[in-house]
């Protein structure tokens, strides 16, 4: 064996075997932090009970209360230490209430946890955790000693639990160089609330990934470190933030590719100009139809953007394969007019997405990992000869992924009787998708509350709506007054007119 040095051999020496060694590393902690912010700052939390991990004590009584004791000099703000496991007493599960001792010994507030309710508790304070969890007024259930609701143990650590109205993507152009920007933090988070979900808008996977101005992107290292304060506002907030990642393919042009180069889609056959609202014309160039041997690169960059998008702090990522763009350019018989495994039969169009979902779910989990689907669209000659047999054999192909949500829109509103209508034509697929169910286009209040609670979905995103109006689940709550949004600003730079600026409800008309 080789000699361990003295020096190292005795320091080592100090952090074994007796109790007292056992606390040296804990205690010097202690130590540190109450000189560096001061006794009244530091609690401390125990559980000299607990085997988990593997860290079982032969003589948790004699550690506990030497523990305590070697803490009062300090003088902390709290000592609080979980209880053992409970134990079975006559079919019943009991506190064993070991702490009695510690408690008496501890100069100072004293804190336990660990399977209590109302009525147990012989301490200063007690810590709830699944019970608070499951039930954010749990102060008020107590007082009034109301029924609780039971936690659900599946969404621990899942990022929700979500609740209330869903923020759909949406593309706002503001982010200068590709960068996302400091005025994002009060657009978003604007739009938080606590458990509220939020879709960034479509995010740029790559340098070949961008077709429109001033979109956001999530491939270098400065464009992931201007997210990260976006993201720490929301979560501030309470909210849960998903990264949209995007390709366009060939819903670009040279200017926006690096050296000038062509676009890359699926195929060589160029989208024509589109007309937009305000009567201008957009140019596309023709694209660059990708090698079957390039078709893993890009898999990978969305693998990337993915993992990127976990280190900029987000909940997970939602991958757009949706509208028109790259992902759908491979997805439909419209564009797709390929002749190797990524062509022709259904299996083969819906390959690509696939293999992006199973290497970000491989990267990230799958509890991180959306899909936006929209098969019905006909966006940037987009179509598909039989959207209802695509839209099916997809969401029952990413059965298999247990995704966090599968997001699907609604094909155009039609006109019936001269009223607008939503065709609801997603039935089939929310019966044949095993998770969370996403709908989303032309939905208000009263049919978005329809639909939920008819069980077409589980949540409805909203786009306009949300966009024009920051508290939008509050005037949905009140069935408030909804502020109108202005097209003409919805891809304007400004970072606050037709951005940040759509008026909150007064007090006066929140008066609930
Ligand atoms: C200004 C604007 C930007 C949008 N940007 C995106 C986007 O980045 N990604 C996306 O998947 N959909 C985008 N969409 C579509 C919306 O997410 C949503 O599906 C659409 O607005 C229909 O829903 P609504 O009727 O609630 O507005 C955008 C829509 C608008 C109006």
């Amino acid at each position: 064996m080789q000699e361990m040095p003295l020096r190292r051999g005795l320091m080592v020496w100090r952090y074994m075997r007796h109790t007292e060694n056992c606390c040296r590393f804990i205690l010097e902690i202690v130590e540190k932090v109450v000189d560096e912010i001061g006794s009244g700052r530091v609690g401390i939390r125990l559980s000299p009970f607990s085997n988990l991990m593997e860290c079982g004590d032969s003589n948790p009584d004699a550690l506990g209360i030497h523990m305590v004791r070697s803490l009062n000099k300090y003088s902390l703000l709290y000592c609080h230490i979980t209880e053992p496991r409970m134990t079975f007493n006559e079919g019943k599960l009991e506190l064993p209430h070991r702490l009695h001792e510690m408690r008496r010994v501890f100069k100072g507030t004293f804190i336990t946890a660990s399977g209590y309710d109302r009525e147990e508790g012989y301490t200063d304070l007690v810590a709830y955790g699944r019970l608070f969890l499951a039930n954010p007024d749990l102060p008020r259930r107590f007082e009034l000693n109301a029924p609780l609701n039971k936690y659900d143990r599946a969404t621990f650590y899942t990022p929700g639990p979500i609740v209330g109205i869903v923020l759909a993507p949406l593309t706002r152009s503001r982010s200068f160089g590709n960068i996302p920007q400091p005025h994002a933090i009060l657009f978003y988070s604007q739009r938080t609330t606590r458990g509220g979900l939020l879709i960034s808008e479509a995010t740029g996977v790559s340098d070949t990934a961008q077709g429109y101005p001033r979109t956001p992107g999530i491939w270098t290292e400065e464009q992931v470190e201007a997210w990260k304060p976006i993201v720490s506002a929301v979560h501030e907030k309470g909210g849960v933030f998903i990264c949209q990642l995007w390709h366009v393919g060939r819903v670009s042009s040279h200017v926006y590719q690096r050296n000038g180069q062509a676009p890359i889609s699926s195929t060589d056959k160029p989208v024509r100009p589109q007309i937009h609202h305000d009567g201008t014309v957009e140019e596309y160039s023709t694209p660059r139809r990708l090698r079957t041997d390039e078709i893993p690169l890009i898999v990978n960059d969305f693998r990337v953007a993915a993992r990127n998008a976990i280190e900029a702090g987000f909940d997970g990522v939602e991958i757009h394969a949706a509208h028109g763009y790259l992902l759908e350019q491979f997805l439909k018989d419209g564009a797709n007019d390929r002749t190797d495994e990524h062509g022709g039969s259904l299996e083969n169009r819906c390959r690509f997405i696939l293999e992006i979902v199973e290497k970000v779910v491989d990267e990230i989990g799958s509890g991180r990992v959306g899909i936006r689907l929209s098969p019905f669209s006909d966006l940037m000659e987009c179509e598909d000869s039989n959207p209802d047999a695509l839209g099916i054999h997809m969401v029952r192909s990413l059965n298999k992924y247990s995704l966090l949500y599968c997001h699907i829109t609604e094909p155009r509103m039609t006109f019936n009787e001269g009223k607008l209508e939503l065709p609801h034509r997603l039935h089939e697929m929310r019966r044949v998708f095993q998770g969370t169910f996403i709908t989303a286009s032309g939905y208000d209040r009263e049919e978005g509350n329809k639909v939920v609670e008819e069980g077409y979905t589980d949540l409805v995103a909203y786009g306009r709506l949300f966009l024009a109006n920051p508290d939008l689940p509050r005037r949905f709550e009140l069935n408030a007054p909804l502020n109108k949004y202005d097209r003409a600003t919805f891809y304007t730079p400004d970072p606050i007119v037709g951005y940040t600026d759509y008026p909150f409800l007064q007090p006066s008309q929140d008066s609930n």
